[in-house]
């Protein structure tokens, strides 16, 4: 076990590292003004940069999706890091050991630490390689790669690989002690006997990597040659890989092109490959299982347009309507999801060597439309024509609409759904949609209402150095006043850290009850003009100190003519006066 990262570091390691370079040596960023850079959001698809990065701020926020954060976070998030690790990959950027305390920590699970992790990473290229190497020497496997049609670029391009039929290719070249063995174990890549003898788990296969949105290998797919059980054998879940997160050939897609204009989902690693070698770079398999909803995230972050292939028998259009379920709380506005079914007994490597590039595409053309897939599918089982069937179109249709977030889409589909139940009116459907309460999946701030404490709050978190100012909040922190208590440890915050960033301020309140507050208003937009701030924040200050000061003092004659006040309260109300009559 692994004891815990002191606080101090990782608020250290924050004030050290520099946001700008740490964006940009993952998304190239350009210059807006003195102290901002700029780039098209990596969190969601647009074709306009709105995410800003800023140098005084050391802080990240794209005004399309809300997304924002300090470094540690945006390593989170674009790096798909867990807390720990973004700490450790940051420390890494910037050469530093990673202290521990030495307490021990309570859970029992077993601690991976980023270095390991990189290692494992690290471990998955290296048998990649191998496993490529492999290819050349075997005729089987050339012969049947070559009868399957693929060509030697696509299979560099892909870095297919294939594994002979051997207990212990991986273990003999990467699994000489019981340390390295475990690795290969917890990887997925070998297994124990009975009588703990550790084999390889993929034998007299080809070898498919399946990387990661940054190209790291992080499992693989191994289809039998010819006939055999399982065709496709693939890597558990393990530290590196989470199935349902991935998708096969979205880094080769996005490498060709890196905001597509559109992606299309296929079902299997030879349709990716087939495609890619017919020049359709666009191409992405969900890996064997119904395309979940994070699957949906990750295409909706590279690109607007989406459309589902599938086989057009039973189990093609359930998992196609499986997706579209897992892809409604996705549909924002501008977004478009299609569904495409190939003709019996086809599947997307096999129409397009048929038929080549320019059928296949065409064929998309005739792609369903999201309302076309979704009434066909539900009026399958409905009779339009009687009014029981009516009103189960309305409670099938209902509770799906409600789940989309783009309020002219579902606008869209109610006014089809009304026009496919004889209702004129659409508002009738409305009323029957309980409540507006679709959730969108993407993250989306709060409105915030304006209050003078908010405005005070967040402009000193936006321009910490205001804490510099001369005023005092020590007097009437105590009062028990919304906000009064953050903005009063904010302001110490600031003035014991002289030359602190938004950055720094959101990660000493990380894990905090304050943290929620505080990162609402790190990105509200507080409508101050620049040479303003100063002004109003003193004003705005003066103004909320009265006010509380005001409202405290008739607090104390009221309660003063009920109840009497005890001589502690006396004194309070002594001094407040006398602090007005200045
Ligand atoms: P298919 O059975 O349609 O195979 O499985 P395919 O992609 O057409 O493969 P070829 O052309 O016969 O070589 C589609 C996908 O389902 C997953 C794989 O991801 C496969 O690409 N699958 C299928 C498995 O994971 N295991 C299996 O045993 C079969
Ligand atoms: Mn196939």
């Amino acid at each position: 076990m692994a004891g815990l990262i002191p606080r101090s570091f990782i608020n250290d390691i924050i004030a050290k590292a520099d946001i700008v370079d740490i964006v940009n040596s993952r998304v190239k960023l350009k210059k807006a003004g003195t102290n901002n850079y700029q780039a098209c959001c990596p969190f969601h698809h647009e074709k306009t940069p709105s995410f800003t990065v800023s140098k005084t701020k050391q802080f990240y926020h794209c005004f399309g999706c809300g997304a924002h954060g300090n470094a540690l976070s945006f390593l989170m998030e674009y790096d798909k890091l867990e807390f720990v690790e973004a700490v450790e990959e940051l420390a890494n950027i910037l050469g530093l050991d990673v202290p521990r305390e030495e307490t021990r920590g309570k859970s029992d699970k077993p601690y991976v630490n980023y270095q390991t992790k990189k290692d494992l990473y690290q471990l998955m290229q290296e048998i990649a390689e191998l496993y490529q190497q492999q290819l050349p020497k075997s005729q089987l496997a050339q012969d049947y790669l070559q009868q399957r049609g693929l060509s030697k670029e696509i299979i560099q391009r892909f870095s297919i690989g294939f594994v002979p039929d051997s207990y212990d290719l991986v273990v003999r070249q990467f699994g000489h002690n019981k340390e390295e063995q475990e690795r290969l174990f917890s990887l997925g890549m070998v297994k124990r006997s009975e009588r703990g003898k550790v084999y390889d788990t993929f034998r007299n296969r080809i070898m498919f990597p399946i990387r990661d949105r940054r190209g790291r290998v992080i499992a693989f797919g191994g289809r039998v040659i010819g006939d055999g059980t399982p065709k496709y054998l693939n890597s558990p879940d393990t530290v590196t890989y989470h199935k349902g997160n991935e998708l096969y050939g979205l880094y080769e897609a996005l490498k060709i092109n890196d905001s597509p204009e559109q992606l299309l989902v296929v079902e299997g690693y030879m349709d990716v490959v087939a495609l890619a070698q017919f020049d359709v770079n666009y191409a992405v398999a969900s890996l064997g299982t119904a395309t979940t909803p994070e699957q949906i995230n990750q295409i909706f972050r590279s690109t607007e347009q989406v459309i589902c292939c599938y086989d057009g028998d039973r189990a093609g259009r359930a998992a196609a309507w499986r997706a579209l379920e897992n892809a409604l709380p996705y549909l924002e506005d501008g977004r478009q999801l299609k569904f495409v079914f190939l003709p019996d007994g086809e599947d997307p490597d096999t129409y397009i060597r048929q038929y080549g590039k320019q059928q296949f595409e065409d064929y998309l053309q005739q792609a369903q439309s999201l309302s076309d897939f979704l009434f066909d599918h539900l009026l399958k089982d409905v009779k339009l024509a009687t009014k029981e069937g009516k009103s189960k179109l309305a409670a099938l249709a209902v509770p799906l609409i409600e789940r989309i977030p783009g309020e002219m889409l579902r606008i869209y589909l109610n006014n089809i759904l009304a026009s496919k139940l004889g209702i004129i009116d659409p508002k009738q459907i409305e009323a029957l949609l309980a409540q507006p309460q679709q959730k969108s999946a993407v993250q989306k701030m709060p409105e915030v209402k304006r209050t003078p404490m908010r405005l005070l709050i967040a402009l000193l978190l936006q321009n910490p150095e205001l804490a510099q100012l001369e005023y005092d909040v020590s007097d009437i922190a105590s009062l028990n006043e919304p906000g009064l208590a953050l903005f009063d440890k904010l302001t110490r915050v600031c003035r014991d850290n002289v030359g602190i960033t938004l950055g720094q301020i959101l990660e000493y309140f990380r894990d905090t009850e304050d943290y929620k507050p505080l990162e609402i208003l790190s990105t509200w937009d507080h409508l101050i003009e620049e040479e303003q701030i100063s002004t109003t924040y003193i004003e705005t200050y003066e103004f909320l100190l009265a006010q509380i000061i005001e409202r405290r003092i008739e607090q104390l004659i009221a309660k003063d003519r009920t109840e009497s006040l005890d001589s502690e309260e006396k004194q309070e109300l002594f001094k407040l006066l006398s602090g007005r009559a200045k």
